[in-house]
């Protein structure tokens, strides 16, 4: 393996993102949705495992990730913890589980936290989100907060900069920056005491996170700019595959050692 060799096989928490920013040290990021891939995932050293509700897209063929409930998001985040060793797991609350009070998003979250075993929770949103975001802190449960910008708000560095010093001073760990230009995002980062995990957000944030599939090639169609694909599973799966149905057609699978 040629991989990044992980010097610190100790569990990840919230603490030690904090103290990667401050010493320095890009912190790196996936999303999984399942055991097997979680398994090898964490194998591989990264420090952040997110269970996305991308998993709507990735896994069950949603166009938007508006369709994932609690229910499903639990599934794929039990499914995740059982496959990790190191790396902290967090896990997206699915929209509709938190916008409507706090009360709710509290119950929510407890019940996520609870039911899946995962490290913290990720909820997309600002200022309007904040009283929810304090309330599920004050229950104990490490929040990460996303912020992305509207292609309309992309010079407002001012709103934007509030906005991520808010989800800072409410107490969240980290915070998501997806789709913001390079420059902003380095701005952002260097003024916040959290780090910065950026997607599609240039080099200056503290660490990056790409969806799993994406970055593997299991995806086809799916080429935005700030993509790069590691391998092309897509053509090695389905050439694996392929190989398989014609030794199943010709007989060659399976042999005489193959069978009991
Ligand atoms: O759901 C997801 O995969 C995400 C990442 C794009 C950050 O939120």
């Amino acid at each position: 393996m040629t991989g990044y060799l992980v010097s610190d096989s100790r569990k990840v928490t919230t603490h030690r993102f904090i103290e990667m920013k401050q010493r320095g040290e890009k912190i790196s990021m996936l999303t999984s949705y399942d055991f097997t891939t979680a398994g090898i995932v964490d194998s591989a050293g990264v420090d952040g495992i997110l269970v996305g509700d991308s998993a709507s897209n990735v896994m069950v063929g949603n166009a938007t990730t508006l369709p994932m409930t609690v229910d499903q998001m639990i599934y794929h985040a039990r499914a995740v913890v059982h496959g990790v060793k190191r790396a902290l797991v967090v896990c997206d609350m699915p929209f509709g589980s938190y916008q409507s009070d706090r009360k709710e998003g509290v119950r929510n979250a407890v019940r996520i936290m609870k039911e899946s075993g995962c490290d913290a929770l990720k909820l997309e949103g600002g200022a309007e989100i904040i009283d929810t975001v304090k309330g599920i802190l004050d229950a104990g449960i490490p929040v990460m907060g996303h912020l992305g910008l509207t292609p309309q708000s992309i010079n407002k560095f001012g709103t934007y900069a509030v906005r991520a010093k808010d989800e800072a001073e409410a107490g969240c760990f980290s915070l998501v920056l997806e789709k913001v230009p390079a420059t902003l995002a380095s701005k952002v980062t260097a003024n916040l005491p959290i780090p910065t995990i950026g997607i599609g957000a240039g080099a200056g944030t503290d660490g990056q996170i790409l969806v799993v599939a994406d970055m593997l090639g299991m995806t086809k169609g799916f080429s935005p700019k700030f993509l790069r694909r590691y391998a092309d599973l897509n053509t090695i799966m389905t050439d694996a595959i392929g190989h398989y149905v014609s030794d199943v057609k010709t007989s060659s699978f399976p042999s005489a050692d193959e069978a009991y």
